[in-house]
């Protein structure tokens, strides 16, 4: 239980915090700094997060927005097996909860108001509780309406009890589109005018969203101000990329080095090499970095799919303090190099499905504001009973991109190689894209389905998986 920014951690300091404490709250690890109020003050087994009113610093701008402290709010770290505690104390002038994106806690500790507890209003306390058996990156955020568009967000780390991976230190990065506070703002962010005609035209610039958003920022902190991420000749870097951003999807890729892709949404992958990624909103990477240059800073590139837009962080290396950072807007080439794709990724842990065929099969159609023809709220549950083998084949018809996200469970995406990615937040191409994932029913309760762009998701496209 730490607080105040330090430097970044190696994996042993990690370890060494977290065996200590045996649940760990670290902030700073992710080389950002807080950018407003202090961290939040930990409680005896737990920690507590106050949701409130604050203001950012925007490489110059302050800007008001409501967040956990930080932004990101602090990094919980824990692990496989701990008991989660978080106090939640909401000091916003409207209701709010969190959502654990990723993690499959009973459904009362889910998050979703009016769904799986009542919200939390303001002046209130709600204490989340519950076991994380399986090690991952997840991510926290609000579940009220459009909250989570302001800096309502946080990375959650699960480590496993023993790391089968070896790397000598480690980085969250979370990627954001930001517009809470800002009015007028010239900026690299994602411009829904830029790019967007050949969406329109029924081109295939790949498109997330359309609305504009000025900045993007990783680890809340726009171009101008990047995060730096120091490395040494020879060390191994793990990264834990996450995509908190309400309606933009992100390439990501690092000048003058390559990606082993070792994990997606927290559950494991065969290692793969790639040159980018390209994450749907709710989407994570791990990736080992080879650190194989002599030194220098290079640029960790962050762009705005299908329209303008551009964030970054540094990589530099240490003891090359006189090289200075790569410009603000110079664009790794790597960034069209080969993307991960799902249909690359072999689960190194399978679903372990019966023989046979699924128990049950939904076929649903996205259209941008509906799922399977209906929005919510004016929506059927989709019910499903313990212990069936679940199929959804989702086909998109509509021009954008939906990364569509279950909650409470991972989901096996369907490949030609039969052993297809475990994830919890998959995208479906746009015009005619379709993609099918299998699930087993083992947590019963009301869980959401829904498109990770907020804009779409409050337009309506959400279903209730439902247990009978
Ligand atoms: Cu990350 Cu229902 O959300
Ligand atoms: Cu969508």
């Amino acid at each position: 239980m730490t607080g105040g920014p330090h430097a970044p951690a190696t994996r042993r300091q990690f370890l060494g915090l977290t065996a200590a404490a045996g649940f760990a709250l670290v902030t700073g690890c992710s080389a950002r700094q807080p950018t407003a109020a202090g961290p939040s003050t930990s409680t005896p087994g737990g920690l507590r997060l106050t949701a409130a009113p604050m203001r950012v610093d925007l490489a110059g701008s302050e800007i008001p927005t409501w967040g956990y402290g930080t932004l990101p709010g602090p990094e919980i770290r824990l692990r496989a097996g701990d008991r989660l505690r978080v106090e939640l104390d909401n000091e916003l002038p409207d209701d709010t909860t969190i959502h654990w994106h990723g993690l499959a806690p009973p459904n009362r500790m889910d998050g979703v108001p009016g769904l799986t507890q009542d919200p939390v209003a303001p002046g209130e306390r709600f204490t989340y509780e519950f076991e994380t058996p399986t090690a991952g990156s997840f991510m926290y955020h609000a579940h009220v309406g459009m909250q989570l568009d302001r800096g309502l967000y946080g990375p959650l780390v699960v480590e496993p009890r023993s790391e089968e991976l070896s790397y000598d230190r480690e980085y969250t990065l979370m990627l954001d589109d930001w517009r809470d506070g800002m009015d007028a703002h010239g900026g690299h962010g994602a411009d829904a005018g830029h790019g967007s005609a050949a969406e329109d035209d029924g081109g295939d610039a790949v498109s997330f969203g359309g609305r504009s958003y000025p900045l993007l920022l990783v680890n809340g902190r726009p171009p101008e101000d990047p995060p730096v991420l120091e490395t040494r000749p020879g060390d191994r870097l793990r990264l834990r990329v996450m995509n908190i951003a309400a309606d933009t999807g992100f390439r990501f890729a690092i000048a003058g080095h390559r990606l082993t892709v070792t994990h997606t949404d927290g559950m494991p992958v065969e290692p793969i090499p790639v040159d980018a990624l390209r994450l749907g909103m709710g989407e994570r990477y791990d990736v080992l970095v080879e650190s194989a240059q002599r030194g220098g800073a290079w640029q960790v590139g962050v762009q705005a799919e299908g329209r303008g837009g551009w964030g970054r962080a540094v990589l530099r290396y240490g003891g090359s303090p006189a090289s200075s950072p790569p410009a603000v807007a110079q664009r790794p080439g790597e960034l069209d190099g080969r993307l991960v794709a799902y249909a690359d990724l072999l689960a190194r842990e399978p679903l372990t499905l019966p023989a046979g065929s699924p128990d049950r099969v939904y076929d649903l159609e996205l259209s941008g504001t509906q799922i399977g023809g209906q929005s919510y709220p004016d929506a059927d549950p989709l019910p499903v009973a313990e212990g069936e083998w679940v199929r959804i084949t989702m086909r998109n018809t509509s021009a954008k991109w939906h990364p569509m996200h279950l909650h409470g469970h991972h989901f096996q995406v369907l490949t030609p190689t039969g052993r297809g990615p475990v994830k919890d937040t998959a995208t479906v191409a746009a015009r005619g894209g379709v993609l099918s994932f299998d699930f087993l029913a083992t947590n019963p309760g009301d869980w959401l389905f829904h498109c990770h762009n907020h804009h779409h998701m409050e337009d309506g496209m959400v279903r209730v998986v439902r247990y009978r």
